[in-house]
């Protein structure tokens, strides 16, 4: 098999990554985090942009270094086009264009969403993960997003659910927040409900026929408990927080599992992925993994580095279309949404 050495470029949100890829293996993966939005609770567009222009020329430059790669060994490079903020996509977009043809080497646009659950079959060069069989059921879980696909083959995803308003991302960000915690709430929330309750607190869980979601009746249900609580008692999410994430928490996990569960037995794929931001969780992973064991099905998650947003995922999905010579001309330009 032909060795083929990718650099990966993503900045579609708030964090500018870049990697070097030999085949499947990550040789390195480099993510500078934009600590400049934390203060306003949320991801600031404008700022993001400007972040990304600061951070990518090193950052490419340290993936290299990490990768042992020089710039003229490249066979392609790849790029996330979207979706994602657009501002912040440009970044990317305009440096891989510019490096490919600088480099004379293709140019590889990838799909950010799909990209996360083609990091399922990353490899490091100590390390080989254990990979699904197709076809199998995939719970992409990320800040922006929930559906649920049909993976076929490489490249070859149907997705047959997606929420109909908030991402289970949100739903944990947002619950963060009515709580005070800082911006982004799923890594705070996982590890204040390490020590509180599941069932202290219940909240009502939607009922949405067929394969989709809804998140944002439970983080208004959520906002009003807290709300009357605070009413009562000023102290109450002090005296609660770890009860409250583990309670909250407990409900966002059952409704992805009550989903998955369904679309298992619809399809009888019996090879389940979660991938995304929120597959980091660690209940969620304790939780699915417990229903796999029960139930004699292969769950699977990527290794925790590439979870949340990472160039390395952008260079797996970059590989499977090298493999296939599908490049991008160089007047690609981003999307920022699905509808392109
Ligand atoms: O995939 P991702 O990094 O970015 C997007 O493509 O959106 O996902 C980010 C989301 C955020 O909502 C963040 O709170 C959530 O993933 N997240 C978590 C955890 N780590 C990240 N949610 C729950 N538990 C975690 N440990
Ligand atoms: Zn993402």
């Amino acid at each position: 098999m032909k060795t083929v050495n990718i650099l990966a470029i993503e900045t579609s949100c708030d964090d500018t990554s870049a990697a070097v890829l030999q085949n499947n293996v990550v040789l390195s993966n480099v993510i500078a985090n934009q600590e400049v939005h934390r203060r306003f609770g949320g991801v600031v567009p404008e700022l993001a942009s400007r972040a990304h222009q600061q951070h990518i020329i090193p950052v490419v430059d340290q993936a290299l270094q990490l990768a042992n790669i020089h710039k003229n060994n490249l066979n392609a490079i790849a790029f996330t086009r979207g979706p994602g903020l657009l501002g912040s996509l440009l970044v990317g977009v305009s440096f891989a264009r510019s490096l490919s043809q600088v480099l004379n080497i293709p140019l590889i646009e990838a799909d950010h969403l799909n990209a996360h659950i083609y990091a399922l079959f990353l490899d490091k060069p100590d390390k080989v993960f254990p990979k699904p069989q197709f076809p199998f059921l995939a719970l992409l879980v990320s800040g922006g997003h929930t559906r649920i696909g049909i993976v076929r083959d490489f490249l070859d995803i149907e997705f047959i659910g997606d929420t109909i308003d908030d991402a289970a991302g949100e739903a944990f960000d947002k619950s963060a927040k009515i709580m005070g915690l800082p911006y982004p709430g799923g890594p705070e929330i996982d590890s204040l409900a390490k020590t509180g309750h599941i069932s202290r607190f219940r909240f009502s869980k939607p009922v949405i026929p067929g394969y989709n979601f809804s998140f944002s009746g439970l983080k208004t249900s959520f906002l009003y408990f807290i709300r009357d609580e605070l009413k009562k008692d000023p102290g109450f999410i002090q005296k609660n927080l770890n009860d409250l994430c583990a309670s909250i928490q407990h409900t966002i996990v059952e409704i992805l599992l009550e989903k998955m569960k369904f679309s298992t037995k619809q399809t009888g794929i019996k090879n389940i992925a979660v991938a995304g931001g929120v597959s980091a969780n660690s209940y969620l992973k304790k939780v699915f993994h417990e229903w796999g064991k029960k139930e004699g099905l292969e769950i699977f998650f990527p290794d925790r580095g590439f979870t949340t947003d990472n160039a390395a995922m952008i260079g797996m999905l970059g590989y499977l279309k090298y493999n296939k010579g599908l490049f991008s001309t160089l007047d690609v330009t981003p999307y920022a949404n699905n509808d392109k």
